[in-house]
C-alpha cells in the first residue's frame, strides 16, 4: 500500500496546498487525514495521478474536484460553466445586505452559468420566485442540476439575456443581479492562460470594450423592475462610469469589492412621478 503523505511528496512542480486538495478530492477524505497519512487503494492512486495530470496542463483546481462552494451552497462546475469567483460571492451578499429589509418576491439572475447566484439567492430568500437566464443551453443545464442539488427552486430559461423571461414579470421584478461577460476582446489574450485555455469564452468576452452586455442590460432593466427595484450587476473594475451611465433614470451608485476596487454597479429604479410603497 502507498500512503497519501508519500504520493503528496512525490509531486514537488505543484503548490502543496494544491496537490492536497488533489489528494482530498481523490480519496474523499479530509486534509487532515491525507497529511498525517492513510493508505490508498489501487483506485485513489489512478484517481490522484489523473487529477495530478489534469492539473498540469493547467485545468482549473475547481474543475478537477468538481465542485465548489459558494455562499451557502456548492456547486458542481465542469468546463461549461466558469468557476464563481468571490467577488461574486461578494455580489451575492451585498445583493443580502440591501433586501435584509424586506421581502423579495421576485429575482431574476441574468447570465447565471453554474447558476451560482439564483441558486444562492433562492436559499437566501426561500418565499421569492427566482428566475434565471443563460445563453448556453450547456451550462444551463449545470444551473438546472446545481438549483436541485442544493434543493433551490430555480426557473432556469436558455436564451439571450431577458428574451427568454416570462413576460408576465415584466415591471414587478424586486432584485436583478447579473455577473455578466465583461472583458473586452483586446484583452482576453491578456488573461491567465489557467482562465482562458480552460474557461467558457462565452462567459467573459463583451465587445470592444467589455461594456456591452452591461450596457445592453443597463437598457433594458427599467423595463422589467417594479418602481423601487433593485439592481446590482457585476462590472470590470476600469467600467464604473460606462457601467453607471448604462441604466436609465434613477439612482445608480457603485460599490468596491473586498480589495477596493470599484467592481459593482448598484441601481435603483425610481422612475419620475411614481410612488413605491414597498422600498
Ligand atoms: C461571467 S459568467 C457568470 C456565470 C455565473 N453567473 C457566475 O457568476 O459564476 C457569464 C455567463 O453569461 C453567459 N452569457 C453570455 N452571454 C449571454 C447572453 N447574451 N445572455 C445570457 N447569458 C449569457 C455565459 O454563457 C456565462 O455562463
Amino acid at each position: 500500500m502507498t500512503s497519501s503523505v508519500e504520493l503528496i511528496g512525490s509531486v514537488g512542480d505543484l503548490p502543496r496546498h494544491e496537490v492536497e486538495r488533489l489528494m482530498m478530492s481523490a480519496t474523499g477524505r479530509s486534509r487532515t487525514e491525507v497529511i498525517v497519512g492513510v493508505d490508498l487503494s489501487d483506485e485513489q492512486r489512478a484517481r490522484f495521478a489523473a487529477a495530478v495530470r489534469r492539473r498540469r496542463t493547467g485545468e482549473p483546481l475547481q474543475y478537477i474536484e468538481g465542485s465548489v462552494p459558494f455562499g451557502e451552497v456548492v456547486l458542481s462546475v465542469d468546463p461549461r460553466v466558469l468557476v464563481p469567483r468571490p467577488e461574486t460571492e461578494q455580489l451575492f451578499e451585498l445583493a443580502v445586505a440591501l433586501l435584509a429589509d424586506r421581502s423579495p418576491e421576485l429575482i431574476v439572475d441574468l447570465c447565471t452559468g453554474s447558476g451560482a447566484l439564483a441558486i444562492a439567492l433562492a436559499r437566501a430568500f426561500p418565499r421569492a420566485t427566482v428566475h434565471a437566464t443563460e445563453l448556453s443551453a450547456d451550462a444551463a443545464d449545470v444551473a438546472s442540476v446545481n438549483a436541485a442539488a442544493n434543493d433551490a427552486v430555480v426557473a432556469v430559461h436558455v436564451g439571450d439575456l431577458f428574451a427568454p423571461l416570462p413576460s408576465e414579470i415584466r415591471g414587478a421584478v424586486d432584485l436583478l443581479v447579473a455577473n455578466p461577460p465583461y472583458v473586452a476582446t483586446s484583452e482576453f489574450a491578456g488573461l491567465p492562460a489557467e482562465v482562458r485555455e480552460h474557461e467558457p469564452a462565452m462567459a467573459l468576452i463583451a465587445g470592444d470594450d467589455g461594456t456591452e452586455i452591461i450596457r445592453r442590460i443597463g437598457a433594458e432593466a427599467p423595463r422589467w423592475l417594479r418602481p423601487g427595484g433593485i439592481v446590482i450587476c457585476e462590472i470590470g473594475e476600469t467600467q464604473a462610469a460606462a457601467a453607471a451611465a448604462a441604466f436609465g433614470d434613477g439612482e445608480a451608485e457603485v460599490r468596491d469589492d473586498l480589495a477596493g476596487r470599484p467592481r459593482f454597479v448598484v441601481w435603483r429604479h425610481t422612475p419620475a412621478g411614481r410612488v413605491d410603497s414597498r422600498s
